[in-house]
């Protein structure tokens, strides 16, 4: 068998298993297990694959991923913000609409010196490591109560360099007492924000991912009335409040961030065009 053969066999099922992005998923296996990239691969294209363990592997991850369970699961990482973290069963896979979350953070907050910033939720810790690299002064915290997401979230760090990332494992319904006020200049979050009621809906992959990442309870806004309610005080006067949302949660969202005293309420949208993130300053 050549690597042709194997990446046009293994294309077809992907297809035929309706997964979207079938063609990259399939270099992506393909790379994971022959060490190929793609310029490699189409230099290779017509070698014979002499290796039969690495096909045996190469089918059971194939397999795997037709099943359902997500791609990074299957290689045990993603990329996010041009770096590396890794991810497995139990930790919520960070999202590329999630980018637009952290250049909405870097824009507003480049004049603050020596920031302190906290990321609620932080999951693998995508977003407060990438945001202890890309702003280097400053101290972040990553609050998160699952223990596989903090075993990820230790190991990225670790991964990442991020020595000024400090992990504090717990629920952030309660850890805000642990904060005087005013501490923070910036407090970010993308909580879980889906609806109870539509998690059934969801494409397997996503079924794969840990629930208590995706649950946002019966509206899907839980967690954003909480974090505002619960950690205003802790931001100090001119402090930045950066959150990432599905569109439909937009105008509730900002009618609470205006009840607790925001003002300069902005918007991003993501690629597909639908809003992504809203931030506010604190005025009081
Ligand atoms: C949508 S995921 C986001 C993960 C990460 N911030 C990202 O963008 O990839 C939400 C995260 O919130 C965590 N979580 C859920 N309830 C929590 C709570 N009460 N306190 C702290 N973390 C919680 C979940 O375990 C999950 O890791």
């Amino acid at each position: 068998m050549t690597y042709r053969d194997l990446y046009n066999e293994a294309k077809s099922e992907l297809k035929a298993a309706n997964i979207e992005a079938y063609e990259y998923e399939t270099s992506a296996l393909i790379e994971y297990i022959f060490g190929l990239n793609k310029t490699s691969l189409i230099i290779r294209y017509d070698d014979n694959i002499y290796n039969e363990a690495l096909i045996r592997d190469f089918l059971k991850c194939l397999k795997r991923r037709i099943c359902g369970e997500p791609l990074q699961y299957i290689t045990g990482y993603t990329d996010f913000y041009g770096r590396r973290f890794f991810v497995g069963k139990g930790v919520l896979i960070p999202r590329f609409d999630t980018e637009v979350l952290i250049d909405e953070v870097l824009s507003r907050l480049n004049k603050t010196e020596n920031p302190n910033v906290i990321d609620l939720c932080s999951g693998s810790g995508a977003i407060a490591i990438t945001l202890s690299k890309e702003l280097e002064n400053g101290a972040f915290y990553a609050a998160e109560l699952s223990d596989d997401a903090c075993r990820y979230l230790d190991m990225n760090k670790r991964a990442n360099s991020a020595q000024n990332v400090n992990l504090i494992k717990g629920d952030i319904f309660n850890i805000h007492q642990n904060f005087e006020n005013g501490f923070f200049d910036a407090i970010v979050s993308n909580p879980p924000y889906i609806k109870t009621s539509e998690i059934p809906t969801l494409d397997a992959a996503v079924l794969c991912e840990p629930k208590m990442a995706l649950d946002g309870g019966e509206d899907g806004m839980m967690f954003y009335r909480e974090i505002i309610r619960k950690w205003t005080d802790k931001l100090k006067k001119g402090g930045l409040i950066a959150l990432e949302i599905d569109e439909g949660q937009q105008n509730a969202i900002e009618k609470q961030l205006v009840l607790f005293g925001y003002t300069e309420i902005k918007t991003q949208k993501d690629l597909q065009g639908l809003t992504r993130v809203i931030s506010a300053i604190k005025n009081q």
